[in-house]
């Protein structure tokens, strides 16, 4: 697939998420919404309706055999993630999953195993990765312009409705660090890479699910990273990026930054990169340049990445005490 334009997508589920990403979607001229799948017809009607008459299937596997889609985005639950990026991958369809990819690091090995030998492309849906100002705090830590990274502390917390099933039921695959946490600890990982030691802290609910905890984790080089995730609370979800010589704050939240500073002590300077839509437009135009150059995988959602952060997140989840789904 190298010359198909315009991207053709597919939306598999209509909660929130896909809602948000379709809008983003219909701001981009070279992609367009080709068809959405729910398990209820008329939901897939609905959103169907709702973002601008894309085929409507009532079922995920009639989505995945729409033979003119060519990624589905995969917006359900985390916990049933692996089955639903299965059915596109078998179905012969790219896919862009939600973060996390799933529940552990083995099933994240086991999907990207699958897509490699299919040669589909697959992605982590972690758009934080492609906003444009993350994209410069990136550019900026590893550039040396603040000295060598000594730390980083980046915090992302809310506080959770009840009624948000998917947030508190263990079956949806519910876990604030796979929900929020994960924003913290994959900023960590873009800044200064893989840890070599983690430790953890935090609470569980009668469920046994974590709902606030924090995490130190400690790099070759002698860096540390402070990460802090809640459902629980309503912290100022922000970041910093401390080196040798000066340091990278990104404000509230970190992980959708229009804009952050950096530069020594007292003469920090402002970067504002624009972003499109609410942010999910910058991981759509990666996944369709991609899609485009033939690629199966992405320098900004590396897959080898992902199944990283999903090893030290099972490292988290025990020492949490979070029994293994
Ligand atoms: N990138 C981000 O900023 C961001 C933000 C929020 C969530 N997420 C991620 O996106 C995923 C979905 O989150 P969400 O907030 O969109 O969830 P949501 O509003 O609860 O929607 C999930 C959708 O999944 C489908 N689904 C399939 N089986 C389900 C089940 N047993 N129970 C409930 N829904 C089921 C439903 O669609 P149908 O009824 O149409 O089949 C439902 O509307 C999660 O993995 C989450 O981590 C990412």
């Amino acid at each position: 697939m190298t010359s198909i334009d315009p991207i053709r997508w597919g939306i598999l589920a209509t909660g929130g998420i896909a809602a948000k990403f379709a809008t983003d979607l219909a701001l981009l001229d070279d992609n367009v919404l080709a068809a959405v799948g729910s398990r209820r017809p008329e939901a897939a009607q609905e959103f169907a309706g709702r973002f601008g008459g894309s085929r409507a299937h009532g079922t995920y596997e009639e989505l995945a055999a729409d033979p003119d889609v060519d990624v589905i985005y995969v917006a359900t639950p985390h916990g049933r993630h692996v089955e639903d990026v299965m059915l596109c991958l078998e179905a012969g369809k790219h896919v862009l999953c939600e973060k996390a990819l799933t529940m552990n690091a083995t099933d994240s090995a086991a999907l990207v195993a699958e897509a490699r030998e299919r040669g589909l492309f697959l992605a982590e849906a972690m758009w934080m990765r492609t906003n444009p100002n993350v994209r410069r705090v990136h550019e900026i830590a590893t550039s040396g312009a603040i000295g060598e990274i000594r730390q980083v502390r980046a915090e992302l917390s809310h506080v959770s409705r009840a009624d948000s099933v998917r947030l508190w039921d263990p079956a949806l695959g519910a876990s604030a660090l796979l929900d929020v946490g994960i924003y913290p600890l994959t900023f960590a990982h873009l800044v200064l890479g893989e840890p070599v030691d983690i430790a953890a802290s935090g609470t569980l609910t009668d469920q046994g699910i974590d709902d606030n905890a924090g995490a130190v984790l400690t790099y070759a080089s002698g860096a540390v990273a402070s990460i802090a995730w809640s459902q629980v609370s309503a912290g100022d979800s922000s970041a910093v990026v401390a080196g040798t010589t000066g340091r990278i704050e990104v404000p509230a939240r970190f992980h959708e930054a229009t804009s952050l500073r950096h530069g020594d002590g007292d003469d920090l300077t402002t970067i504002s990169e624009p972003v499109i839509g609410r942010g999910y437009a910058h991981e759509i135009q990666e996944v369709a340049a991609c899609l485009r150059a033939g690629a199966t995988e992405s320098a900004l959602l590396p897959l080898d990445e992902t199944v990283s952060i999903q090893r030290q997140m099972d490292e988290i989840l025990s020492l949490l005490g979070v029994a293994a789904r």
